[in-house]
């Protein structure tokens, strides 16, 4: 059985920061050891002095390999997990999606297939009902076997994802007490759609009017109704990719009355604002749904607050990357016809390290509760990821937080041509990054492999 030893690091987890060497023994964490105890012998030592060893985070929200409109996210499962890993992330909870007459289990083995024997890291999957029917309700019982214990939902995009109220309501209902979560992607589709056919028709065809066309107030109603749709079905909620300020009140005031809902944010809504799409077509690499908001209405400010006071739980990317070129180009006459998503799944973590470490945001054990620990007891996962502690797996992020990383499409492992965070300069570098004991990165060398990574079968939300 191998051997590592992680020596002279500060061991920072969500509840402790203390100074203790981590021994690995195989694919677990086998001793967690304090000053004074005699140090085993090990075949590898990685000298952590001067670093943070955190968990290997836990990105709740990917998106590989997934068509929108005429394009398909660029990373697939193995350049998404391999840059995923370059950033410190050891576990992505992915979606196999079932489109509008499909076989909801034939849509997770579809993405089983294509996840396995191609993931660097660990991955589960969240499953998208696109299509509530007799069948597909009758399914879910097939994939909850196979340990998707979560189901993703959408007000969102009319005619292709879209749920009415009593199709939201069906599943609210056979998940309910059984342990299971609804992911509601919260915006007022129809609504919407009529602000974007009379955006269209006037003229108004540039990046911009995606964003001006899906207000906050449309994402707060959604993010009410579905609320009050699990609290009359008893449902566990969580809202996924949240961007306004009305979303976080609502769950802030549903979890004061003591409901099980919960609140997922992404890198994008906290550092990317409104403005980035109105650089003519260049705004089309800021396109994302629910869009990017104006700072001055307060939405960035509160999404921070509610991370550090755990009115929203999870910090998450819904990456889903698409090329500048010859991708988002797509919609270059039309904004409806951009694909919808950013490229963000390296960058979470070391955005959420420079959170704390450089602006103050939250403490280091609230990153690690926010980016790991909380989306590993969501979903069914904790102590097995998301934690560092004897007999979890040995997935581990090694920070230098004197060092600094500067983010450019030159230099990222995303099989994208653009980023959106280009030229932003991050205090903390992430160095070292091992899944179930095995060293992915090191010394900016990839040590990993494409069919390290396996399916896992996930447990019950570990906060109801
Ligand atoms: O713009 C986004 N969010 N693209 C990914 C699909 C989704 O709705 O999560
Ligand atoms: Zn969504
Ligand atoms: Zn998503």
């Amino acid at each position: 059985m191998s051997r590592i030893l992680i020596k002279g690091g500060t061991v920072v987890t969500a509840t402790e920061t203390m100074r203790a060497d981590v021994l690995i023994e195989g694919e677990k964490v086998a001793a967690l050891l304090r000053e004074g105890f005699d140090l085993p012998e090990a075949a590898e030592v990685i000298d952590a002095s001067g670093r943070f060893v955190f968990p290997g985070a836990v990105d709740a929200h990917t998106h590989m390999e997934i068509p929108f409109g005429a394009a398909t996210s660029k990373d697939t499962f193995e350049t998404g997990t391999r840059a995923a890993a370059w950033g410190g992330t050891t576990t992505i909870i992915d979606f196999p999606i079932q489109m509008k007459g499909d076989s909801l289990l034939r849509s997770f083995e579809e993405t089983m297939a294509k996840a396995s024997g191609s993931s660097a890291i660990d991955f589960g999957f969240h499953q998208i009902i696109g299509d509530v029917n007799e069948q597909s309700l009758a399914e879910l019982e097939d994939v909850f076997a196979e340990g998707v214990t979560s189901y993703k939902l959408f007000t969102a995009y009319p005619g292709v994802y879209y749920s009415t109220d009593a199709e939201v309501m069906q599943v609210m209902q056979w998940a309910s007490g059984n342990g299971s979560t609804v992911l509601m992607h919260a915006e007022n589709g129809s609504a919407i759609d009529l602000l974007r056919e009379q955006a269209i028709a006037r003229g108004d065809t540039a990046p911009l009017a995606h964003a001006l066309t899906r207000p906050a107030a449309m994402e707060g109603e959604a993010a009410h109704r579905t609320i009050l749709l699990a609290e009359l079905t008893g449902a566990a909620i969580y809202i996924v990719h949240i961007s306004a300020k009305q979303v976080v009140d609502e769950i802030a005031a549903a979890r004061s009355r003591g409901k099980p809902v919960f609140g997922e944010t992404c890198p994008q809504y906290l550092y990317l604002e409104l403005s980035m799409l109105d650089r003519g077509f260049e705004g089309a690499k800021f396109v994302c749904s629910p869009p990017l908001r104006d700072p001055a209405e307060g939405h960035q400010h509160a999404l921070w607050q509610a991370l550090a006071n755990n009115d929203l739980q999870v910090v998450a990317t819904d990456h889903c990357p698409f090329d500048f070129e010859g991708q988002k180009t797509l919609g270059r006459d039309d904004f409806t016809k951009i694909p919808n998503g950013l490229p963000v799944v390296e960058h979470r973590f070391p955005l959420m390290v420079h959170a704390a470490l450089a602006e103050g945001r939250f403490t280091l054990n609230r990153m690690v509760d926010i980016s790991a620990t909380a989306p590993a007891k969501l979903f069914g996962l904790y102590p097995q990821k998301g934690t560092i502690a004897v007999g979890s797996d040995a997935d581990i992020a090694i920070v230098d937080p004197e060092a600094s990383d500067t983010l450019s499409a030159a230099t990222h492992h995303m099989n994208v041509d653009y980023s959106c965070f280009e030229g932003m300069t991050l205090t903390g570098k992430v160095e070292t990054v091992i899944s179930r004991g095995r060293v992915l990165v090191t010394d900016g060398e990839w040590r990993g492999s494409r069919t390290h990574g396996r399916y896992l079968k996930r447990g019950l939300n570990q906060f109801l």
